[in-house]
């Protein structure tokens, strides 16, 4: 399962693609805004700093302003994957995108019926919301079970199932366990999964146990 890191602080993307394994970046308007930056200039910073696909938000909602801004986005470095939310005028910009070549990821996806119209539309992506769903008491991760269950049931969808919106390691070891194609993880999540008390504890152990041993033995002239 690939692993995007969602965020657009540039530091944090350096500091965990340090790491070796981030397959790409998603952002979206608000973590941009965050950012306090241009957002042209932020996304070809990223793109500098990951060579996988980076998705960058349109912000039009007709289907005419959402090709252009797509275009235009896409223009910025080879590795843009346009985000087009998932509503009427954003099908048809998607079906006009992936004609066009431009590659694509339907977001703000919170039922399996939008996923497969996402699907239909030509997405190259989508992006169920499970941390939205399970915030109103809903079970996000049954979504991401009845999206990966009809597209592995139908071979000619294409479209990449990516959970968005996680909140916690066990979002992402659910995601993996139902083969979803690629998990969204914020930051803080990453350290979460790194980390395991035992892990600590071993290494303490094992360090421990080496300078006992290299103070009792008789060391090399
Ligand atoms: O990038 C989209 C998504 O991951 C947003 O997550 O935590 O704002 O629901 P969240």
């Amino acid at each position: 399962m690939q692993l995007f890191l969602d965020t657009a602080d540039v530091d944090a993307i350096r500091r965990y693609a340090s790491w070796g394994v981030i397959d790409g970046v998603t952002t979206n308007p608000s973590l941009i805004a965050r950012s306090g930056r241009v957002f042209e200039e932020v996304i070809e910073e990223i793109c500098s700093i990951v060579d996988g696909p980076i998705s960058a938000e349109v912000t039009a909602l007709e289907a005419e302003g959402m090709v252009d801004e797509g275009e235009r986005l896409a223009g910025i470095h080879p590795n843009v994957v346009v985000k087009v939310p998932l509503i009427p005028e954003g099908l048809k910009a998607t079906k006009a995108l992936s004609a066009r070549g431009i590659r694509t990821n339907v977001t703000l996806c919170f039922s399996p019926t939008q996923a497969l119209l996402a699907a239909k539309a030509g997405a190259t992506m989508v992006s169920p919301f499970i941390g939205r769903l399970d915030d109103r008491g809903e079970r996000g991760m049954a979504l991401i079970e009845d999206i990966v269950t009809t597209f592995r049931a139908y071979p000619r969808i294409t479209t990449q199932v990516l959970v968005a919106s996680t909140r916690h390691a066990d979002h992402v070891r659910q995601a993996m366990l139902l083969g979803a194609d690629i998990s969204t993880v914020p930051p803080k999540l990453l350290d979460q999964m790194v980390t395991h008390d035992l892990t600590d504890k071993g290494l303490a152990a094992f360090l421990e146990d080496w300078k006992k041993a290299r103070t009792a033995a008789p060391q090399p002239a």
